[in-house]
């Protein structure tokens, strides 16, 4: 035995007879996990989740989260003497004068950006393979969770420096508080701790940003890797993978390595753009100031569509008993989020309820074979990048030249009339490519290769799929829609009323399929050929 190896045993040994590991990693470390780059998508929020932490510590020691007045005297020479909040004043400081300071400071807006942009990639996949069906309900509302405090948290983040962007930003928050009929301005003297902006509110934001939101995301992102691994990882349907069954490779070696070398990847990537893509300059914009607000003031991207929105509103507002309010904010800026986020969170419900579809599943949807749900999930996407063009409207009119009011009705319009053609243009492409892989399992794939018969007809040669191939494009369920009838069994007239009319509806919507080639076709083809 080595030395090497001596010292392993011995501390293994060590561990083991102290806490009886041993048994536990056994399992715990042989557990199979299936292969497929997409999920790679949540490893990413998580390294980035990490990054976040190491470098927004970092940060702390030198963050100085007070609105106390102060002079600015550092080398940042065009800011000199001039008066400002401590909270920027250390921002610069962190970014002039603090050795790497200024690449950790752009390291973490950047760890955020990646966040916050895998998050939602991480659940696109889940929504349009999905993943979020039985028993997975949960970790999904885990998921809304966990991005809306992701949206949250970020926003407090760039909130933090006080500099003119950031407090435009707050300025925007605060009116979207005041908005709440009835309570909107006792709540925002509660938050702001008197009239805006106050002095004590940095100090407010950073206890949240810094401790409870990073805290409760914490807590959260535990659960969830706990139920992925509990309820075992979903897979994509393949020659001898079943709804009982994972294939895939080891925890240890494979993607203990794989996992490892994926957290330098993405802690390298995001330390170049630190370094290289200058992001939030503060010192250009200034400190902030009630009474001023940049040219150009953009939120970060996750929080431009609901900027977006809020632009997009006409000027709608009501004064009756005293009580004025202003639809314009609290329809973009409240309503519609809430509708949206709550929709998000009850989706799996949602679709259970359409299909009647209350079983587990384990194997994973290719994204065409649920046309119904690709296509919502197009149709938001679609509201969102409208209304996140909005939220750029006043740089889009800058840069392209174009009146900022054309982009305004383009986008009110848009908003209305883009989601449902975008609904309605998925849906057909998902029913065409379903057609696509039911001629291609019928009658094999088109070489492109042209034959000319002796007769002198020309055909194209196809080449018939292997089975593993035709197993992928076949083994999906195609489950018929619910039948509500219009009268029950004693023929009384639709007993379920409006809701049992719309559930048909939508189930006969959710089940709109091509046919897939059944056994006997395939029979009869190959009969024909012969
Ligand atoms: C801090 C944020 C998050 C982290 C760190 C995270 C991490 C992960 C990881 C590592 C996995 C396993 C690998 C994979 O399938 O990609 C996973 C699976 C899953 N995540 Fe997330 N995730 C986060 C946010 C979300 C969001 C926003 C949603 C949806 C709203 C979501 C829903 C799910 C579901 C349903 C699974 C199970 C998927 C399956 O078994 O195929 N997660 N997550």
């Amino acid at each position: 035995m080595s030395a090497r190896e001596r010292v392993a045993g011995g501390t293994a040994s060590f561990i083991d007879e102290r806490t009886g590991a041993a048994k536990w990693m056994k399992k715990t470390l042989t557990k199979v996990f299936p292969d497929h780059w997409s999920f790679m998508l949540g490893e990413i929020v998580m390294y980035s989740f990490v990054i976040l932490l190491l470098s927004g510590t970092f940060l702390t020691f030198w963050f100085d989260p007070s609105m106390r007045e102060v002079e600015y005297e550092g080398s940042y020479e065009p800011l000199n003497g001039i008066k400002m909040s401590a909270a920027y004043a250390s921002a610069l400081h962190i970014s002039f004068d603090v050795r790497g300071g200024l690449l950790m400071r752009q390291i973490h807006h950047w760890a955020a950006l990646i966040f916050m942009a895998a998050m939602v990639v991480h659940m696109m996949r889940v929504f349009f393979t999905g993943a979020f069906r039985k028993p997975r309900e949960l970790n999904w509302i885990i998921g809304v969770a966990l991005l809306t405090l992701g949206i949250v948290e970020g926003f407090l983040g760039y909130s933090l420096p006080d500099d003119l962007l950031s407090g435009t930003g707050i300025r925007i928050a605060e009116a979207i508080i005041q908005a709440i009929p009835v309570v909107g301005s006792y709540l925002s003297y509660f938050i702001f701790g008197g009239a805006f902006p106050g002095e004590m509110f940095i100090q407010r934001i950073y206890a949240v940003h810094i401790l409870l939101i990073p805290g409760i995301m914490l807590a959260l992102i535990t659960a969830h890797l706990m139920l992925v691994w509990y309820q075992k990882h979903t897979q994509y349907p393949g020659p001898g993978r079943t709804e009982k069954n994972v294939v895939g490779y080891p925890l240890m070696p494979v993607y203990m390595a794989k996992a490892g070398g994926f957290f330098f990847i993405v802690f390298g990537v995001t330390a170049f753009l630190g370094a290289v893509a200058q992001i939030n300059p503060i010192w250009i914009y200034g400190p902030y100031n009630p009474g001023q607000i940049g040219a150009g003031s953009q939120p970060d991207w996750y929080m431009g569509w609901l900027d977006g929105l809020v632009r997009a509103a006409p000027p709608i507002e009501t004064h009756a008993f005293g009580i004025t309010i202003s639809w314009n904010i609290l329809i973009p800026g409240l309503i519609i989020p809430g509708i949206i986020f709550t929709l998000m969170a009850f989706y799996p419900f949602i679709e259970q309820w359409m299909t009647g579809d209350k079983r587990e599943h384990h194997v994973l949807d290719r994204p065409r074979n649920n046309p119904n749900r690709t296509a919502i999930g197009a149709m938001s996407l679609t509201f969102t990048l409208v209304s996140l063009i909005n939220g750029g409207n006043d740089l889009l009119a800058t840069h392209f030249d174009l009146s900022i009011n054309q982009i305004m009705w383009f986008s009110r319009i848009g908003l209305i009339a883009l989601p449902p053609l975008a609904f309605v243009i998925t849906k057909r492409i998902c029913l065409s490519l379903q057609r696509a892989d039911r001629e291609k399992v019928l009658h094999g794939r088109e070489t492109g290769r042209l034959v000319m018969l002796p007769h002198g007809e020309f055909i194209e040669v196809h080449e018939p799929l292997s089975p593993e191939k035709a197993y992928v494009l076949t083994a999906h369920e195609q489950l018929p829609a619910l039948e509500i009838g219009e009268a029950d069994a004693n023929g009384v007239a639709n007993p379920q009323g409006f809701k049992g009319k719309l559930r048909a509806r939508m189930s006969k919507a959710s089940q709109e399929q091509i046919s897939k080639p059944t056994s006997k076709e395939m029979l009869e083809l190959e009969e024909g050929h012969h």
